[in-house]
């Protein structure tokens, strides 16, 4: 989303735009580039005649999200889109103002998705009307222009004088775009942002990620696991799945062939992708051990991205049949082993005990991990290294709209010999597709080292690697 991570008047804000149909409707995707190049995330709303002048697939690919035409239909979540932008948005501007919006607007007739938006919200309006000089300075204008600013407070920005449509001059110019962007900014003055957790806002358009992906074969894991007690009893997780498989859609989406493999999840699994089940921590290490090395030491896939919630412990000895009520019970559990920092050293050539007794897997694979701490990511770091990662995915779980089941995630990512970076509270989805940037990224350099390795490589040394 635009404005999530720049600086600006208006940085963080969500602004609502309602375009009308005057002929300065052309001037409103101009608009959306100066609001957003104070920082602002955009969401525009046009009335039937606004869409005549101005095209809403262009407002739409700007601002990145749907733009809201019609008031009685739905979003695809089944929200209400301009109640949305009503409890969502910072501000909402209005601009050009029509004549006939600004009456429908003085006498609350909400019949358009603009005066819905701006009846629904208890955010600071901006209006800034433009239409004929003769319109304008009618007295029914008049009344209906300070019914707007003396009767519901909102910040009126005054057209200019100038040459007009009809080939007159008057009054009735749309004003300077900067200063209704001055005019937003002083309408918001220091209230807190609104609505920052984006599941709250307009759904965003995301932008297609090119294919950057094609023939690779990238692995996911998904889901918790489930370490038997007994045949019937467990111990599981909160993990749901859906960061895992927001990833294999994402790799799929970029041209990737995806293997998913499934721990215990509550998500609709992916029928594009192998799926592969591993519900125990010694069946999810079987099946990724399996996929881990190809034909003659060969990796079976380019990247690894660990996002299931592997059990640390599980009981030693699970009972064969169904444990009865009794007294207590007392369960002695033992650590599982640790499946990533195992792919790790298979992939470079490392024992249990770190010698390097195998040649490495070629190419080697990108290997990511995914790190649920509550309260802190002060250990993230150190597992990065420890188990020989590439990146690694910090969460808190614990903070609100971060973990399990929800559709968004604040993540933080951990790479060798670089800061952590913090991104923005963002969908699942939108974490996926940054993360999948990164590895396709690292692939690329990956395979460009490689390029240049074999070219300096003495032939006797490139024979095909044995174990
Ligand atoms: N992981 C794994 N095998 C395990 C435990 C975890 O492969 N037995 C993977 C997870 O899938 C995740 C990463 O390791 O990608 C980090 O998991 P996490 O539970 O945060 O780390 P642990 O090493 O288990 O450390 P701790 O539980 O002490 O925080």
């Amino acid at each position: 989303m635009r404005g999530d991570a720049g600086a600006g008047r208006l940085a963080g804000r969500l602004i609502g735009l309602g375009v009308t149909g005057s002929i300065a409707a052309y001037k409103s995707p101009d608009l959306v580039r100066r609001l957003q190049a104070e920082g602002a995330d955009v969401q525009v709303c046009l009335t039937p005649s606004a869409a005549r002048f101005v095209a809403p697939l262009a407002l739409e690919a700007l601002s990145r999200h749907p733009v809201e035409q019609d008031v009685l239909a739905l979003l695809p979540d089944g929200r209400i889109g301009h109640i949305v932008l009503a409890d969502a948005a910072d501000a909402i501007v209005v601009a050009p103002a029509t004549a006939h919006w600004l009456g429908a607007m003085a006498n609350g007739l909400a019949g358009d998705t603009v005066t819905a938006a701006v009846l629904a919200t208890s955010a600071p309006v901006v209006v800034a009307p433009a239409m004929d000089g003769e319109m304008y300075a009618h007295p029914a204008t008049r009344a209906n222009v300070s019914r707007l600013r003396d009767g519901f407070g909102y910040t009126i920005v005054e057209p200019e004088a100038g040459s007009l449509a009809s080939g007159q001059s008057g009054v009735g110019r749309l004003a300077d775009l900067g200063m209704i962007v001055d005019a937003v900014v002083a309408a918001i003055g220091n209230r807190p942002i609104r609505a920052p957790d984006p599941g709250s806002r307009p759904p965003v358009v995301e932008t297609p990620r090119p294919a950057d992906l094609e023939g690779r074969h990238i692995v996911v894991t998904a889901g918790g696991t489930a370490e038997p007690i007994d045949p019937v009893r467990y111990i599981g997780n909160r993990s749901t799945g859906r960061m895992g498989v927001a990833i294999a859609e994402a790799a799929f989406a970029r041209g990737a062939r995806v293997t998913l493999i499934a721990g215990l999840t509550s998500v609709p699994l992916p029928a594009y992708a192998r799926v592969i089940r591993g519900e125990s921590t010694a069946q999810m290490r079987a099946a990724l051990l399996a996929t881990l090395s190809g034909p003659s030491g060969m990796a079976g896939f380019d990247a690894l991205v660990m996002a299931a919630a592997v059990a640390d412990f599980r009981p030693t000895r699970p009972a064969e049949s169904k444990l009865t009520r009794g007294g207590s019970l007392t369960l002695e559990l033992e650590p599982t082993p640790d499946l990533l920092a195992e792919v790790g050293r298979v992939s470079r050539g490392l024992d249990s005990e770190g010698a390097a007794t195998r040649r490495p897997l070629e190419p080697r694979p990108v290997l990511v991990g995914f790190a649920a701490e509550t309260g802190s990511l002060a250990r993230a770091a150190g597992k990065l290294h420890a188990k020989g990662l590439d990146l690694l995915v910090g969460n808190d779980v614990a903070e609100a709209g971060s973990g399990f089941g929800t559709d968004t995630n604040r993540v933080t990512l951990f790479a060798p010999d670089a800061e952590p970076e913090p991104w923005p509270l963002l969908s699942k989805r939108a974490v996926a597709d940054r993360l999948l940037d990164r590895v396709a990224a690292l692939l690329d350099e990956r395979d460009a080292a490689r390029q240049t390795a074999l070219m300096t490589t003495e032939p006797a040394d490139l024979r095909e690697p044995t174990r």
